[in-house]
């Protein structure tokens, strides 16, 4: 079989390949990828490029933009020749400065939208009469118009959804020019930060006029066990030419070596479409589950008088996932609970337009920490999301929509729902129905005054196109028709899952939002702080909380006098104490306990722009993990609860000048039966873990040196040391890779720690810092994770390092030859570093 893959494509499955970065291992990494990008390409990409048909090739870079509505614009005569030359993706509102009186907002973290145009020219040297050419953007926010030579191609108003335009009848040999107007200037668009542009790749395809339509194929696994499999195929054939087709299907079942376990040919003669239902045996499967994410591919090879004529493959998972009323989920017969967290799809510095290195950094600190499940709130995600969770093993809570026909932004989905939903609900189950890490489908998110037959509805709709999911919904426990109860910050107060569930014995529970707390990196504050004291929701003010107090579960104070005073109360605690109405030990405890409540979802795992409560404020501190993407206490917090691996951690720093002989909450998160305490190399005691899921010592303060042992089985299996931090008096570069690659498309990250002359860690530095990238690769993001630095994210080479931090983002501009990335401090030595680049 003759395959080819261009190197010129963009590759949407690299990050399958990606082992952890670590800088030791990186140099093997970017060789592996060499290596392996045309074997394990073909084993695991969605899409295969074959020689004689079908071609799917990158057009990211080298588009025109304007943040202007000329005249005009769509017509191929049109002089864009002034308009700023960019690669896409691209984010024009994170470029933008975060201002009070822009219509986004709190939502919208203060960022501009507007009107947008993008322009690129294609050249064709020659027009293939049996060739469909069609162009596919992943995601354009919001209200795209597309044009082709000035021919009107469609509008498209979901700004989460991708889509697709038949270009053939328009085109012609020479230059051809795509046009797009990208309409965001209503705004709050979006309860959080939605960005502007086209923040997500764009692709050029052609196939032959017979071809495998995409979207119909359908693989599922109807029987799964060790020994035996059964994978079955649906799919459509179409047939544009006018004579009849006669063709030969060979499919190819191919394991995640590449090897084939199963094959079938079939001949089929028809005139415009022909349907495929096919099964296939594969003997002792590896099944997928996030422990163990392998994956199989299909292949299916179209051929005429012996001529390829099309290739399409499809990867897929054998696996069985069952939803065991009053027993739990059960994955591979296994049970399983879900480890999960909401997340938007926003990365801090680089609003939405997310490379694919980044995402992946983001997942990887996600899969160490034990989470085993992902929600995307609240709309369908990036496809090489869903790729990246099926090879790295996460199980998909895949959301449609926020609201339905009511809108919850002013200019929300919601004004075109009533035209729109079917179709885009379709195209979505469509597009992700074949990830094994999808195990869910939501049909919305604490929608607005719904009724149960709109529920049914929507939930019925979703079936026509899966029905081996389960449908939620997001605070849509009310309605009857959902298979799952989700229950979002309701479901925190107390009995209210046990009673749901007593009235509901045949219906799971899982907390599709649960548990909010709120946390600042490097903040501690040793008092209990609920929500409603610095930014309530309507329905916390004071009046109303003192009704709520008594379903609240109550965390103690860690002292009776607060230890850390005077920090902005727009900054939230790192111990486990600042919550909304559960912490995270107490709900987790929860879901051990009652078998009905299968899991959560977590609100977040990052720190998300936007929903800041007020100005001056880019975000509310959800995430467990800062903008920047360094995690807070509560990372550990999780692990200690979800990783099999031993770890240990211990809170706060032990920075703590002026507080000589002050009682200090020292408290430890492990996995581990006991934990030893250390002061200066003096035991203060070994303490088994217990039901709080936290152990606390009162250490009266004294600089030196922190240490915590954990032990199971007597068994030391993990430690942790922290020192006093002297003056601060440089920075520490650390990368996540030592070679970039030459192709405009690597990234790398550079994280920015203060350190005294020791090189220790100075936990509460604020050093203004300022940053220099030059040769070949340029600075696309610049982040402390200081929910109050309203700097431009894009274009202020300056910036305070928070609470000791500051992240880079570097990415291949590229030119060859190195990277010099340098950093000057107020009052500090500057450093620099250089990285090496690679072409491949
Ligand atoms: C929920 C909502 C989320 C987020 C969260 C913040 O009600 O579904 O999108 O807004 O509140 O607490």
């Amino acid at each position: 079989m003759k395959q080819k893959v261009f190197a010129n494509t963009e590759n949407v499955c690299l990050n399958q390949i990606h082992p952890n970065p670590t800088p030791q291992s990186f140099i093997l990494i970017e060789m592996k990828k060499i290596i392996l990008f045309i074997g394990v390409y073909l084993a695991l990409c969605q899409v295969v490029f074959s020689s004689e048909g079908r071609q799917v090739k990158s057009i990211n870079f080298d588009w025109k933009f304007t943040l202007t509505n000329p005249q005009g614009a769509s017509a191929k005569a049109f002089d864009d020749t002034k308009w700023r030359a960019l690669d896409l993706p691209h984010d024009w509102s994170i470029e933008g400065e975060f201002k009070k009186e822009n219509p986004s907002g709190t939502s919208g973290a203060f960022l501009p939208g507007g009107i947008g145009w993008y322009r690129k020219d294609i050249t064709l040297e020659k027009i293939d009469p049996n060739t469909i050419y069609s162009i596919r953007f992943d995601g354009v926010y919001l209200n795209s118009d597309v044009w082709i030579n000035g021919f009107h191609l469609g509008f498209h108003p979901n700004g989460y959804l991708g889509f697709e335009y038949d270009l053939t009848p328009y085109l012609i040999e020479g230059k051809n020019t795509i046009a797009v107007k990208v309409d965001h200037s209503k705004l709050p668009s979006g309860r959080w930060y939605t960005g502007s542009g086209i923040y997500r790749n764009v692709w050029w395809e052609t196939k032959n006029r017979t071809y495998l339509l995409e979207e119909d194929l359908f693989i599922t696994t109807p029987q799964v066990s060790t020994e035996k499999a059964t994978v079955h195929l649906a799919a459509s054939i179409l047939n544009q030419k006018k004579r009849k087709a006669k063709i030969e299907v060979q499919i190819n079942v191919l394991d995640k070596e590449g090897q084939l376990v199963s094959s079938t040919v079939k001949k089929y003669q028809f005139q415009k479409q022909q349907e495929i239902a096919l099964d296939f045996e594969v003997e002792n499967p590896n099944l997928w589950s996030p422990k163990s994410p392998s994956m199989y591919t299909m292949e299916t090879i179209i051929t005429h008088n012996g001529k390829e004529i099309d290739c399409y493959s499809t990867t897929f998972g054998i696996r069985k996932v069952e939803w065991k009323p009053n027993e739990g989920v059960f994955l591979n017969d296994e049970p399983i609970l879900i480890k999960g967290l909401s997340n938007h799809q926003d990365a801090g510095p680089l609003g939405v337009a997310v490379p694919e290195d980044v995402l992946y950094r983001r997942l990887k600190m996600l899969k160490d920490m034990g989470c085993n499940a992902l929600r995307t709130a609240h709309h369908p995600f990036a496809p090489e999301f869903y790729t990246m969770c099926d090879t790295m093993g996460f199980m998909v809570m895949d959301e449609a929509f926020d609201g339905w026909w009511n809108t919850k932004a002013k200019f929300d989905y919601g004004l075109h729902f009533e035209e729109y939903w079917k179709k885009d609900l379709e195209t979505f189950i469509k597009r992700d129905r074949n990830h094994p890490s999808v195990v869910i489908w939501s049909v919305g998110n604490e929608v607005k005054g719904y009724t149960n037959e709109q529920q049914k509805l929507l939930v019925e709709e979703a079936k026509k196109w899966d029905t081996t999911r389960p449908v939620t919904q997001g605070r849509g426990y009310k309605g009857d028709h959902i298979d799952i109860a989700g229950f979002n910050g309701h479901g925190e107060f107390k009995n209210v899952l046990e009673k749901y569930n007593e009235d509901h014995p045949q219906k799971l529970i899982i907390g599709t939002e649960i548990t909010h707390t709120l946390q600042t990196r490097g903040v501690y504050r040793t008092k209990t702080w609920y929500r409603t004291k610095d930014n309530p929701a309507p329905w916390e003010k004071p009046e109303h909380f003192k009704k709520l107090e008594p379903k609240i579960y109550k965390i103690e104070d860690l002292s009776e006098e607060e230890v850390f005073e005077g920090i902005s109360p727009k900054y939230q605690s790192s111990y486990d104490n600042s919550i909304v109405r559960i912490g995270v030990r107490d709900d987790w405890n929860r879901v051990e306990q009652m078998d009905f409540y299968v899991g959560n979802f977590r609100w977040t795992g990052f720190d998300y722009l936007g929903e800041s409560f007020n100005w001056p404020a880019r975000t509310a501190n959800f995430g467990i993990i800062d903008l920047a993407g360094f995690p807070k206490d509560h990372y550990y917090l999780y692990q200690s609860l979800w990783s099999d691996q031993p770890m240990v951690h211990l809170l706060p720093h032990w920075s703590h000048k002026g507080k000589e002989g002050v009682k200090i909450p020292v408290v430890v998160y492990t996995n581990c039966d006991e934990a030893e305490l250390f002061l200066n190399g003096a035991s203060l005691g070994r303490k088994p873990m217990n039901e709080s899921r936290q152990i606390v010592w009162q250490v009266p303060y004294q600089k030196g040196e922190l240490k915590v042992v954990a032990y199971t089985d007597d068994k030391i299996q993990a430690s942790k040391t922290i020192k006093t931090a002297e003056e601060a008096y440089t920075t520490t570069l650390t990368t996540d890779k030592r070679v970039l690659q030459a192709d405009r498309k690597d990234v790398l990250h550079c994280e920015v720690s203060v350190v005294d002359q020791n090189g220790v860690f100075v936990p509460n530095a604020s050093n203004e810092l300022q940053f220099k990238v030059t040769g070949g690769g340029h600075l696309i993001g610049i982040e402390n994770g200081d929910i109050l630095d309203m700097s431009s994210s894009k274009y202020d080479l300056n910036r305070k390092a928070f609470n000791g931090k500051c992240l880079l983002i570097i990415q291949s501009n590229g030119q060859k030859g190195n990277i010099k990335i340098e950093v000057e401090g107020e009052g500090l030595k500057s450093q620099q570093l250089i990285i090496n680049t690679i072409v491949l």
